[in-house]
């Protein structure tokens, strides 16, 4: 039988991101991330295809990507907003996690549910590192769906693509709350 978990229940009622660019150091060691990975890709996953895997990002890692954001940016004209704005969650951030879809060719399951399942592993991580006291937080932007840059830079395959980085850190400012679903205006009732 299941049994009612309140902390874990608490914990989801009250759950909410830390904005990156307000994560510092220390970041969570190797053993305490592997944790979060590991509580992070237990997700729904139809067919078990694992349409995803991880790269992760250390300070260096960052820093070299967050130098191939400016050159590619420069490559392609951006203006200076543009590539700063590229860049920077790559500069400010300490730790990060790449979550790739990775499409699997399957009679059977949709493309879209792999899709979907990428998107799981990302809230999860963002909750599992919650969960573990680490401030966390899903950005993309406009670089890390450009086919070029990612190809290159983080190494995809054609059938790859990036469902999000997560960044993991110490909270030096607790977020205020942001308006939260009402649930009279999404739900029905039949
Ligand atoms: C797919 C996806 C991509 C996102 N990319 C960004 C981003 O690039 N920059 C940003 O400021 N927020 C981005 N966000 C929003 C942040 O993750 C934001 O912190 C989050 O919506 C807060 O939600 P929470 O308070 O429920 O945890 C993204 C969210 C999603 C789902």
């Amino acid at each position: 039988m299941t049994l009612k978990n309140k902390a874990a229940l608490d914990f989801l009622l009250t759950r909410r991101s830390r904005p990156a660019k307000t994560l510092t150091k220390p970041v969570p060691s190797n053993v305490e991330l592997v944790e979060i990975l590991k509580a992070g890709t237990r997700v729904p996953d139809h067919g078990k295809l694992e349409p995803w895997r991880l790269k992760v990002l250390s300070k260096p890692a960052l820093d070299k990507t967050a130098v191939a954001a400016r050159e590619y940016c420069n490559s392609i004209n951006c203006d200076e907003l543009v590539t700063a704005k590229a860049a920077k969650q790559f500069e400010d951030g300490e730790l990060g996690v790449i979550v790739i879809e990775v499409q699997k060719s399957s009679e059977k399951i949709p493309r879209i549910e792999q899709t979907y399942s990428a998107g799981a592993v990302c809230l999860s991580l963002v909750n599992a590192g919650l969960a573990a006291g680490w401030g966390a937080n899903w950005l993309t932007g406009w670089i890390s769906h450009d086919k070029k840059f990612v190809s290159k830079t983080f190494d995809l395959e054609p059938n790859e693509r990036v469902a999000g980085i997560i960044y993991f850190g110490t909270e030096t400012i607790a977020p205020s709350e942001r308006p939260r679903p009402d649930l009279a205006e999404i739900v029905t009732w039949e």
